[in-house]
């Protein structure tokens, strides 16, 4: 995919990362990172740190290649009040993040050559990699395709109407056929409309409890199988965002056993919170998909685990105070996650052993750098001499409080503010430059 970001040609002091367990594709060993003019230059234990060079205490913590997230709604242009590529970037930076991809539902849609040069025109300056994700329908209507080939020319690679699902199967097939032989990739926000029609949270006991309407994980599984069916039809390789039920794990994994060319992403969201949660009626726990049950997120957890479910992405969906604080079935859908997607992804799925640090950092970065088309640009590592310095230092052993005030993100709209959170973010480098040095933005 193409860069957003300028290299930057000043040179930069040398940067020792010190102290900590370096994590990647191959392994884990106990090792220091020398940086040098943006690259890996050595990596070992004791390196000594040339005269001049910053030196980052990485004790205790992991030292990964930066994370990639699939899936932000950075929403510029057109609501900014929400946030911004910048102000976006900044919170990926603080979460871990080396590179992410800029959801297109903003306003007008990214659903032009014009609007994809805007937004990575925006990313050229922002801390971290912005890479841009299309729309498959023109201003995501569902009816004409957008100008992939124009749009793929730019480095657009995944495409989505995310925000909805394609609902028409004829537009989804055609797309799929464009589609391949560009060598995209689509990526479907399974809800089929129909179905989920009135529903503000999960269907179950829950909603019934509280007398909210609910959607039933039905919206979200009879899509997938059309899709999936679509997939097998074509030969054209698909990306599910966001799924949220066992039904479409089971999905997933039966048409990965049968060799179809698909992907899927979770939340960590959907991997720590239930629909338990919205007994408070508090519209930070409205998100589409719906929190579903203990039993969904217990499947998903597995999933992670087996390998049916290849990415931890945020769907990090800013929404200010004016709109999303407002009565639970008026509030809009979404939650921020930037920011504290690596502490909860930790804390839902290593904590309680359902997988170890490796197979975590390649759910949170080699594999979605790999599906987003960035390991061109050295995102997802391995950070070995040469590799371009795309670096995430993460502390386990940290505990903290998130508070949504000091965070980098213009919108406060997290269930994660005021919980205690395992693990924390120490430093970020972005192609050499230490973007976040102790927790803390450096611009
Ligand atoms: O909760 C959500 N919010 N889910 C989506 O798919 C879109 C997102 C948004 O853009 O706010």
């Amino acid at each position: 995919m193409t860069s957003s970001r300028t290299s930057g040609t000043r040179p930069r002091p040398a940067v020792l990362v010190e102290g900590g367990t370096v994590v990647g594709p191959g392994g884990v060993q106990r090792a220091d990172v020398l940086v040098e003019d943006g690259v890996v230059a050595a990596l070992g234990p004791g390196l000594a740190a040339p005269a001049g060079a910053l030196r980052l205490d990485a004790g205790g913590c992991y030292v990964a290649p930066g994370l990639v997230d699939l899936h932000a709604h950075l929403r510029e242009p057109g609501n900014e009040p929400a946030e911004t590529v910048e102000t976006g970037a900044r919170a990926a930076a603080r979460g871990g993040y080396s590179a992410v991809v800029a959801m297109p539902n903003t306003e007008p849609a990214i659903d032009s050559a014009a609007v994809v040069r805007d937004v990575l025109a925006l990313g050229r300056d922002a801390c971290v990699e912005v890479a841009v994700a299309g729309t498959i329908t023109l201003g995501r209507r569902g009816e004409h395709l957008s100008p992939f080939a124009e749009m793929s020319a730019l480095g657009v690679r995944l495409f989505t109407d995310d925000g909805r699902g394609v609902q028409d199967p004829s537009v989804l097939r055609r797309a799929l056929e464009y589609g391949r032989d560009l060598g995209i990739v689509c990526a479907e926000h399974c809800e089929d409309e129909r179905l989920a029609a009135g529903g503000h949270m999960h269907e179950g006991a829950w909603s019934s409890r509280l007398g909210i309407p609910g959607q039933s994980a039905l919206a979200e599984e009879v899509m997938l199988a059309r899709d999936l069916a679509l997939v097998r039809e074509t030969g054209a390789p698909m990306h599910f965002l966001h799924l949220s039920t066992a039904g479409s794990v089971r999905l997933l994994a039966a048409a990965r056993a049968e060799g179809l060319p698909v992907s899927g992403e979770v939340t960590p969201h959907h991997l720590s919170l239930t629909d338990a949660e919205v007994a408070t009626y508090d519209p930070v726990y409205k998100v589409n998909p719906p929190l579903r049950t203990p039993a969904d997120l217990a499947a998903l957890a597995a999933a992670c685990a087996e390998g049916t479910i290849d990415a931890v992405a945020t769907d990090h969906a800013p929404h200010p105070p004016e709109d999303k604080d407002r009565p639970f079935e008026e509030a809009p859908p979404g939650m921020i996650g930037l920011e504290t997607a690596l502490a909860v992804a930790y804390g839902a799925l290593v904590v309680p052993g359902h997988l170890d640090v490796m197979r975590l950092f390649a759910l949170l970065s080699w594999q979605p750098a790999r599906l987003a088309g960035l390991t061109g640009a050295g995102h997802g590592g391995p950070l070995v001499p040469g590799a371009p310095a795309h670096i995430c230092v993460f502390d386990p052993a940290a505990h903290g409080v998130f508070d949504p005030a000091s965070g980098a993100s213009r919108s406060r709209n997290t269930p994660f503010g005021g919980r205690e959170l395992t693990g924390a973010v120490r430093h970020t480098l972005v192609g050499g430059e230490p973007v976040v040095i102790a927790g803390e933005a450096q611009r």
